[in-house]
């Protein structure tokens, strides 16, 4: 289904994990008041409900059918406390773990999965605007998108920040073993056949390395005033 994103202005922030796209997606769509679609969190769920209805990550067509049925309520847009519930349940300190990005991004390696959630993130499109993150936003999700950003930051400082997230919250990890799953999942992610994570064609590259959560939100704003939506 060919989207027109000239009627609804959307912007594709796409990046590896720790990259800071989530941080930067929110802070975007809070500036400009737009839409915000956190597509990692949809994988999330999909992991999660397999988990809670004893699917196995091994089977893409039960899998899918989760996807499709996918009872998903996020809160109010761009807030940084944003709530998300599953079937009812309030389950978003439960899918932020490391387990639920490990069970996401197997669940992520399946086309069928990836195809049962496309039109649930396209729903997201709406006035004024849309800001989506993720790993394929710009090369499949939103290829029409005005405006394509591939985020990335050094390994180690991806392992340093999510280290201070998770410590943030209470969740003990050891940096080494959070390098280490972050190393495995971008290779997962880069080297699966569906939808790898690589930069549009089209996309603008940023290095938020040695950069804060303000410089790198002005550089993308920036952008936006250069685009013609
Ligand atoms: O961005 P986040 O860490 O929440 O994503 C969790 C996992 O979901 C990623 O590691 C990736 O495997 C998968 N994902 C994806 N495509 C997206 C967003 C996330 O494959 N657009």
């Amino acid at each position: 289904m060919a989207v027109d994103t000239h009627v609804v202005p959307v912007i594709a922030i796409d990046g590896p994990s720790g990259s800071g796209k989530g941080t930067i997606a929110r802070r975007v769509a809070g500036a400009l008041g737009w839409h915000l679609l956190d597509s990692g969190a949809l994988y999330r769920l999909v992991g999660l409900a397999a988990f809670k209805k004893a699917v196995a990550l091994d089977s893409p067509s039960k899998l899918a059918d989760l996807a499709r049925a996918l009872n998903v309520r996020f809160s109010a847009d761009s807030s940084d406390a944003e709530e998300i519930w599953l079937d009812e349940q309030n389950v978003t300190a439960e899918i932020r773990n490391e387990e639920a990005g490990r069970r996401a991004s197997v669940v992520a390696a399946f086309p069928e999965v990836r195809d049962a959630l496309v039109g649930l993130q396209r729903s997201f499109q709406k006035a004024p605007g849309l800001v989506a993150d993720g790993r394929d936003m710009g090369t499949v999700v939103f290829t029409d998108a005005p405006l394509k950003i591939f985020l990335t930051a050094s390994p180690e400082e991806r392992a340093q920040r999510r280290h201070k997230q998770l410590k943030g919250k209470g969740i003990d990890v050891s940096l080494p073993a959070l390098s280490r799953d972050i190393k495995e999942r971008d290779r997962r992610d880069s080297q699966r056949e569906v939808a790898p994570l690589k930069p549009a064609d089209d996309a603008r590259l940023l290095d938020s390395s040695g950069k804060s959560i303000d410089e790198v939100t002005a550089i993308v704003l920036r952008w936006v005033k250069e685009v013609r939506f």
